[in-house]
């Protein structure tokens, strides 16, 4: 199976955990001949079954599932406990205990994996690591295309290795986490940008591309096809969609000319991830620890409180760089709009390379 095969369109909806991308925004974006997305990461196994059979009702086309890799609980405890001393005056804002910090960092990977191969999809992708081969062949064996998510060239030849059908490549433009397969904790997540990154893992690997990071628009879409993906995938553009489930003060937030700009922190969750600049990043970000899910565990009744209270300075507003572009169109309109957009694009460029042409030839 090649990934044209899977969509219409060169499009893929991004899986964003978390409540954005649920059953009706994937069935929505799979029914206009994009590629719709679920999001199983912080679901229990069975929440995540739900999902797929509610997506199964809406459409017959094909979708996919996201998995987070499990983490290596090797995080320091202490550093845990200084910052849950740091977010005490939090706590007493919002009025919310802080959350519990165990290690629990499989996220029911197994469960999940089990449930997957037992009833497959046609898609699964997965980010913050690389399945092993066993995993991977598996998956093959039952006819489920896999992808891997990846920051560096070097992960792109790991994935390649363990026999994934693709890569996603994340460009640090991108909203929500970074897929990186492990969180340098003396890093603060800098990463390439997306086409130097297609670039380099186009010169790394012969494995298709899926290309992810700040792209909100057909031009877009067109520039990084150009530079050698073969589908790009957007999440921060399909949050805005009366189909998602991000919450109203976050999706108002991706407009708002309060918020300019965005950057990554580890201030909510404990791994670099890009948001809108708020109060609680700011002050919390330049010291927040890499540990995650511990400090996801954490902060997750303030981030609750928070939205509750339509407070967006407490919430973690997951957007990528493109976040002022976004437009509140329903999820299908939204994939008929970037394919029309994506087709002028390839018009223009296609009119500006004859011009090119002719002007090289008459001179
Ligand atoms: C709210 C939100 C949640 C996300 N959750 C996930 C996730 O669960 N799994 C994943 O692989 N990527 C996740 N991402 C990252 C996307 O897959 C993708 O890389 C990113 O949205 C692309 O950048 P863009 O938002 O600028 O389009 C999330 C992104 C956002 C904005």
């Amino acid at each position: 199976m090649a990934l044209t095969d899977l969509c219409r369109y060169p499009i893929v909806q991004a899986p964003m955990a978390g409540g954005a991308s649920g059953a009706a925004l994937a069935a929505a974006v799979s029914e206009a001949g994009g590629l719709g997305f679920l999001a199983a990461g912080y679901k229990t196994a069975d929440g995540m079954y739900q999902e797929i059979k509610q997506v199964r009702g809406l459409t017959g086309r094909p979708f996919g599932v996201n998995l987070f890799m499990p983490q290596d609980p090797a995080t320091d405890p202490a550093a845990i406990e200084v910052y849950r001393q740091q977010l005490a005056g939090e706590a007493t804002w919002y009025e919310t205990p802080l959350g519990e910090a165990d290690s629990g960092g499989d996220d029911n990977y197994e469960a999940k994996l089990a449930i997957l191969r037992e009833d497959p999809v046609p898609v699964v992708s997965f980010t913050f690591g690389c399945p092993d081969r066993t995993v991977l062949d598996a998956f093959a064996k039952i006819g489920t295309y896999t992808i891997v998510t990846v920051t560096t060239p070097e992960e792109a030849a790991i994935a390649h290795r363990a026999g994934a059908d693709a890569v996603c490549v994340q460009g640090v433009e991108a909203g929500g986490h970074q897929g990186t397969y492990r969180d340098d904790p003396q890093s603060g997540g800098a990463g390439l940008g997306l086409l130097t990154l297609i670039a380099l893992v186009r010169d790394a690997v012969p494995l298709p591309i899926v290309a992810a990071g700040g792209l909100m628009c057909g031009a877009q879409i067109a520039a990084v096809l150009a530079a050698g993906a073969d589908a790009a995938q957007l999440g921060t553009a399909f949050l805005t969609c009366p189909e998602s489930g991000a919450s109203p003060v976050h999706k108002q937030a991706l407009t708002d000319p309060l918020f300019v700009r965005t950057e990554l922190t580890r201030a909510f969750s404990g791994r670099p991830a890009r948001g809108l600049v708020n109060r609680f990043m700011r002050e919390h970000g330049p010291y927040a620890p890499a540990a995650y899910p511990q400090v996801h565990q954490l902060t997750l009744g303030l981030r609750k409180a928070a939205a509750e209270a339509g407070d967006p300075q407490g919430m973690a507003l997951w957007a990528g760089q493109g976040h002022r572009l976004a437009r509140e169109l329903p999820a299908a309109r939204l994939v008929e709009v970037l394919a029309a957009e994506l087709d002028d694009a390839a018009a223009q460029l296609t009119a500006t390379l004859r011009n090119l042409r002719n002007l090289r030839s008459a001179s």
